[in-house]
């Protein structure tokens, strides 16, 4: 099912949209290529979560177009560009708090399988296997019946990405995976999503404020200032270029 490694998997060409007076996205051309793990830099309010959510669905751009896997999906919706195969994860975890870990797990299995039903049990209907191969890949499984409201934040960033992965995605696309995870906990997060999606041959795109993380795990940094990218390439090469260390790292 995968294309070979370096193939352009997403592209965007003129992607266009603003809010008032705001340019947020203005006229992006982009591309992704299988296989990279792409971090997103840019102070707040950059654009960076309105690029995600055209190229994941959930807001139309006013001009431009999204191309995934060879296929126009511009149009198409958050459900339909999910099965397309672009899993996201969200800036707040999207979760079913009063599940268990592993419910949550399950009820992401019957979705992908569309066999959900009010009248045989979630765990009859999911696909078991594919629920405890996802634990052991997150490192949850010692945490399999504890409801996810009780989840320490970093473990609720691991079990979004992984109900994301139960639809086996192509492309992975995070949000500040590591946002609200306490600074030590950090990098043991990081690896081990980054650990489950090179296992999976995922390609990935995160957006990430934390240098060290962004360096320890990005193959390629794109960093975003008003809605453009104003740097794309090397990690190390683009955080030594002079606009991004003013502007985005906010050196004088
Ligand atoms: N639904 C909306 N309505 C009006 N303005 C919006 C909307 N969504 C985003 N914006 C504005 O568009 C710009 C880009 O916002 P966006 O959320 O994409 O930034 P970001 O780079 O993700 O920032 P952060 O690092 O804070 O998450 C900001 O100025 C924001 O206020
Ligand atoms: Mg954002």
């Amino acid at each position: 099912m995968n294309a070979t490694s370096g193939e352009p998997l997403l592209q965007t060409s003129g992607l266009t949209l603003s809010f008032g007076a705001i340019n947020a996205a203005d006229g992006i051309d982009f591309i992704l290529r299988q296989g990279e793990h792409l971090a997103v830099i840019g102070a707040n309010g950059a654009g960076k979560t309105t690029f995600i959510n055209i190229c994941t669905g959930y807001i139309k751009p006013t001009a431009g177009c999204v191309m995934f896997a060879g296929q126009d999906i511009t149009r198409k919706g958050p459900r339909q560009i999910a099965r397309l195969g672009v899993g996201r994860s969200f800036q707040l975890p999207q979760l079913f708090l009063e599940h268990t870990v592993q419910e949550c797990l399950q009820l992401a299995s019957v979705a992908r399988s569309r066999r959900i039903s009010r009248w045989i049990p979630l765990a009859r209907n999911a696909d078991g296997h594919a629920v405890a191969d996802m634990l052991e890949l997150v490192d949850l499984t010692s945490y399999r019946d504890e409801p996810a409201a009780v989840l320490p934040e970093g473990h609720r960033k691991l079990l979004d990405v992984a109900i994301a992965l139960m639809l086996e995605p192509r492309l992975m696309i995070m949000d500040e995976p590591t946002s609200g995870v306490a600074s030590e906990d950090k990098h043991a997060v990081m690896q081990t999503i980054m650990a489950a999606l090179r296992q999976r041959q995922v390609t990935s795109w995160f957006v990430e404020h934390d240098v060290d993380i962004v360096l320890a795990y990005a193959t390629r940094v794109a960093a975003w200032i008003d809605g453009r990218v104003a740097a794309d390439g090397e990690p190390q090469a683009v955080f030594n270029d002079p606009v991004v260390r003013r502007e985005v790292l906010g050196e004088r």
